[in-house]
C-alpha cells in the first residue's frame, strides 16, 4: 500500500525543553487509515495534524470499542533518531485487537509508517535526558449504529507529541495510594489490553488518590483485594532482600514492555528476579522488618519512577531515604542510556531511523 503524504501548510513551534509536560504539545502531522469488511485496512495517509470528523453515533463514542499505544522516539548525541521496541508495541496492539474484535494491523506496514512520520516530523525531537517524542497509535470504531456489537469499520492514526517528565516529580519518588475500594480490572475482563475503558475505570479512585496529595493509584486483584496488580499508567517492582520481585501478569494487569526490559536487564545483572503474586500484607510487613529496600514503577511515559511512599487504609510506609534507590537509578540510566543511544543495545531493541 502506497502512503499518500499531504505537507501542512504551516508548521507549529516545539516548546523549549523546559516547558514540555505531557501530552499537549502535538506535532504538525498525522498517519491515518480506515477499515472496512471490503477493503480491509485501506487509504493510508499522512496529512496535516487536525480534526476528525465522525458521526456523533460512531461506536467509540457509546461502547468505547477503542485501543491504543504508547512508545517513544529519542534523538542520540550524533543525531540520530532512534525508536525503542516499536514491534513490541504493534504486537501488544495486535492481541488488545483480538481481545476487543478489532481486525489486526500489518506490523512491518506500521512500523514502516511510523518511521516516515517520525522522520518527518523530525524538528519535534527534543534531545535533552528526559524528553522525547511520545508516540500514540489508536484504533476506534467508527460504524454509527447504536446496537451493541462490534463495529464493521475502524480508524486506525497514530499521533506525536513533545514531551518531557510523566510526572511532575521528575526522577524524584512519587507518592501512591492503594484503593480499598474501587478496582480497575477482573481475570477474564480487558485488563490486560491496551484499551479505553481501563482508563475510565480509574478515573474515580484517581481523582481521590489526587486528592490526597498522591500521584497515582495502585490496583489490588479485584477477587480478593489483597495481591498488587500495577499502578495508574505503570508496572510496579518491589526490592525484597535484594531480589527484585513484580506481580505476575495475571491476566488483568498490562504486560508492559519497560517491564519486560527490566527483568531482561536485572537477570542480565545476576539479580534475582521472581514473578509472583504479592500481597499489600507482604509489603508491609517487608517493609516492618526493614527487607523493603525499593520500590518504583515502569512505564514508557513513566520510565523508571522511584515510589517513596505508599499509603493502604490508616497505614503508611516511606521506602528508603527519600532520594531516588540505587537501583532504580541504575535501572533508569541503563534504559534510558539504551533508548538515548549513549549505552550498547546488546538486546536489538532499537530500531534507528
Ligand atoms: N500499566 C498500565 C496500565 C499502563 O498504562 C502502562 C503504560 O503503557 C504500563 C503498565 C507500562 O507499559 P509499557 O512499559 O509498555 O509502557
Ligand atoms: C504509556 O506509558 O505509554 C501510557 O500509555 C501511560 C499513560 C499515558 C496512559
Amino acid at each position: 500500500m502506497n502512503i499518500q503524504i499531504s505537507q501542512a501548510a504551516q508548521t507549529g513551534v516545539r516548546p523549549a525543553d523546559a516547558d514540555l509536560g505531557f501530552g499537549t504539545a502535538f506535532t504538525d502531522h498525522m498517519f491515518v487509515m480506515d477499515y472496512s469488511v471490503d477493503e480491509g485496512w485501506h487509504d493510508p495517509r499522512i496529512e496535516p495534524y487536525a480534526n476528525f470528523e465522525m458521526s456523533p453515533a460512531a461506536m467509540v463514542f457509546h461502547y468505547g470499542q477503542a485501543i491504543f499505544e504508547g512508545l517513544k522516539a529519542y534523538k542520540t548525541p550524533d543525531n540520530k533518531i532512534q525508536l525503542f521496541r516499536p514491534r513490541d508495541n504493534f504486537k501488544r496492539m495486535n492481541r488488545s485487537a483480538k481481545g476487543l474484535c478489532i481486525p489486526e494491523l500489518d506490523i512491518d506496514f506500521v512500523v514502516d509508517a511510523l518511521k516516515k512520520l517520525v522522520k518527518l516530523e523530525e524538528q519535534w525531537i527534543p534531545d535533552t535526558l528526559g524528553t522525547a517524542l511520545y508516540i500514540r497509535p489508536t484504533i476506534v470504531a467508527t460504524d454509527p449504529c447504536l446496537g451493541v456489537r462490534a463495529s464493521y469499520t475502524f480508524k486506525f492514526f497514530m499521533i506525536l507529541c513533545s514531551v518531557g517528565a510523566y510526572y511532575s516529580e521528575g526522577f524524584n519518588p512519587v507518592k501512591i495510594w492503594v484503593s480499598k475500594d474501587h478496582v480497575r480490572a477482573v481475570r477474564g475482563g480487558v485488563g490486560e489490553f491496551k484499551t479505553a475503558g481501563n482508563y475510565a475505570a480509574s478515573l474515580n479512585a484517581g481523582d481521590k488518590a489526587k486528592k490526597e496529595g498522591y500521584a497515582q493509584v495502585m490496583w489490588l486483584d479485584a477477587l480478593e483485594m489483597k495481591y498488587i496488580e500495577e499502578v495508574g499508567a505503570m508496572n510496579i517492582f518491589f526490592v525484597i532482600n535484594d531480589e527484585l520481585v513484580t506481580p505476575n501478569l495475571s491476566g488483568s494487569i498490562l504486560p508492559g514492555i519497560t517491564r519486560d526490559s527490566v527483568i531482561t536487564l536485572a537477570q542480565k545483572w545476576g539479580m534475582k528476579v521472581s514473578e509472583r503474586k504479592i500481597s499489600i500484607d507482604e509489603i508491609l510487613s517487608a517493609d516492618e522488618d526493614g527487607s523493603l529496600t525499593e520500590v518504583f514503577g515502569s512505564g514508557t511515559a513513566a520510565v523508571i519512577s522511584p515510589v517513596g511512599e505508599i499509603c493502604y487504609g490508616d497505614k503508611t510506609i516511606h521506602i528508603g531515604d527519600g532520594t531516588s534507590g540505587k537501583i532504580s537509578m541504575k535501572l533508569y540510566d541503563e534504559l534510558t542510556g539504551i533508548q538515548y543511544g549513549k549505552v550498547e543495545d546488546t538486546e536489538n531493541w532499537v530500531e534507528v531511523i
